[in-house]
C-alpha cells in the first residue's frame, strides 16, 4: 500500500533507505485536485524510476491575497484513490502531505510586507507574463520548490509543460542553485475540446468549458501559421502576425478576457519581434473566464511551443 508522509522526518527517513537499496527516486510536486496531467507525470516517473512519490501541498506563499488560496479544490480522499488505482503498472510509493507548519517552521502569511524567514527568487524570468499580475508567484513556487526538493533529494523532479514559465522558472533554480536533481518537463494533456487539463477547471460550467476550447483553438492557429511560413522557407516569421492569427480566433467571444498573449524566446521569455525556426518561441496566454457560481473569473492559462 501507498505510504502516506506528514513530516519532513518521515520522507528523509524513506528516502534513506531508497539510497542504501540503490533505488531512485522520482519526485512530482502537486496541489492536488489531481487529473489526468498530473497523472502523465506519475506514469513517466514510475517508468523512469525505481521509486515514486508525489507530493500534495496547497503552497500558501504563491497565493497573493486576494487569489483563491481558500477556494483552491481539495480533494485528498479522491487523490488518494487516484493515486492507488489509476496506474496498473505499480502505484507509487509515497505520498507527502505536509501541514504548513512543517513546510514553513518560521510561519507564513500572505502578506508579503510582513512575512519572515528565507524566500528563493529567480530573477529575469519571474516578472514577465504571469509575474505581471501575479507579482509574488513564482516566489512563492521557487520557495516552496528548493524546500520539497531540499527535503526528497529526487533523482529526477517532473513537472508539466502547461506551466511553461514555471518550467523556466525551475530550470533556472535548480541550475543556479546547483540542486542536483534532473528537471523533466511533459506535454500538457488536454480534454477532448483542446481545453488544457487543470485543477481550477472545477470552477468553470459545462458550457464554459466547451467555449473555453478557443483558447488553445487560437494558439493553434497561431502555431499553423508559423509552420505554413516556415515550410515556405521563411528565415524568421513575424510575431505580430502570429499574434494576429489568434487574435482572430479570440474575437468571436465576448465573456473571455484576453490577459496577455506573448510570443517569447522559449530560454530567456524574453518578448520575440520574430520567431527564428531553430529557436523557436512559446507563444502562452492568460484568459479570465467567468465562473459557474458567478463569484468572479477564473485565470486559464495556456501554451503552444514553436520549433
Ligand atoms: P499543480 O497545479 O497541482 O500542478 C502540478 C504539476 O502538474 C505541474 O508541474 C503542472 O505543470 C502539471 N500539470 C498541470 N496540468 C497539467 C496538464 N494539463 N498537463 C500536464 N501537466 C500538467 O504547479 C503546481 O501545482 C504548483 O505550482 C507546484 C509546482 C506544486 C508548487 O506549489
Amino acid at each position: 500500500s501507498i505510504k502516506i508522509f506528514r513530516t519532513v522526518q518521515q520522507v528523509r527517513q524513506w528516502r534513506q533507505h531508497c539510497l542504501l537499496n540503490r533505488e531512485t527516486v522520482g519526485f512530482i510536486p502537486t496541489m492536488g485536485a489531481l487529473h489526468d496531467g498530473h497523472c502523465t507525470l506519475v506514469n513517466q516517473s514510475l517508468k523512469d524510476n525505481d521509486r515514486t512519490v508525489v507530493s500534495i501541498f496547497v503552497n500558501p506563499s504563491q497565493f497573493a491575497p486576494h487569489e483563491d488560496l481558500d477556494a483552491y479544490p481539495r480533494t485528498v480522499d479522491t487523490d488518494m484513490k487516484l493515486l492507488s488505482q489509476k496506474f496498473v503498472s505499480k502505484p507509487v510509493d509515497a505520498v507527502f502531505i505536509p501541514k504548513i507548519t512543517e513546510m514553513y517552521p518560521s510561519g507564513i502569511t500572505l502578506d508579503v510586507a510582513n512575512q519572515r524567514g528565507a524566500f528563493v527568487t529567480v530573477h529575469g524570468c519571474s516578472e514577465q507574463l504571469e509575474g505581471v499580475t501575479r507579482p509574488q508567484f513564482f516566489r512563492g513556487v521557487a520557495t516552496v520548490v528548493t524546500k520539497l526538493l531540499n527535503i526528497v533529494t529526487p533523482d529526477r523532479v517532473y513537472f508539466g509543460q502547461k506551466d511553461a514559465q514555471q518550467c523556466v522558472v525551475i530550470k533556472n533554480l535548480v541550475r543556479d542553485l546547483l540542486i542536483n536533481t534532473e528537471v523533466k518537463v511533459l506535454p500538457t494533456l488536454r480534454e477532448q475540446n483542446g481545453l488544457a487539463m487543470s485543477s481550477r477547471n472545477a470552477y468553470l460550467s459545462d458550457s464554459t468549458k466547451q467555449e473555453s476550447a478557443v483558447i488553445y483553438q487560437g494558439l493553434t492557429a497561431g502555431a499553423t501559421f508559423y509552420e505554413q511560413q516556415k515550410d515556405n522557407g521563411a528565415g524568421k516569421v513575424s510575431s505580430a502576425e502570429i499574434l494576429d492569427k489568434i487574435k482572430k480566433v479570440y474575437t468571436s467571444n465576448k465573456d473571455f478576457e484576453v490577459e496577455y498573449i506573448a510570443v517569447s524566446h522559449p530560454e530567456t521569455l524574453d518578448d520575440l519581434e520574430y520567431v527564428v525556426p531553430g529557436t523557436g518561441a512559446i507563444i502562452s496566454t492568460a484568459v479570465r473566464v467567468p465562473k459557474e457560481d458567478g463569484s468572479g473569473v477564473a485565470r486559464l492559462i495556456d501554451n503552444v511551443v514553436l520549433v
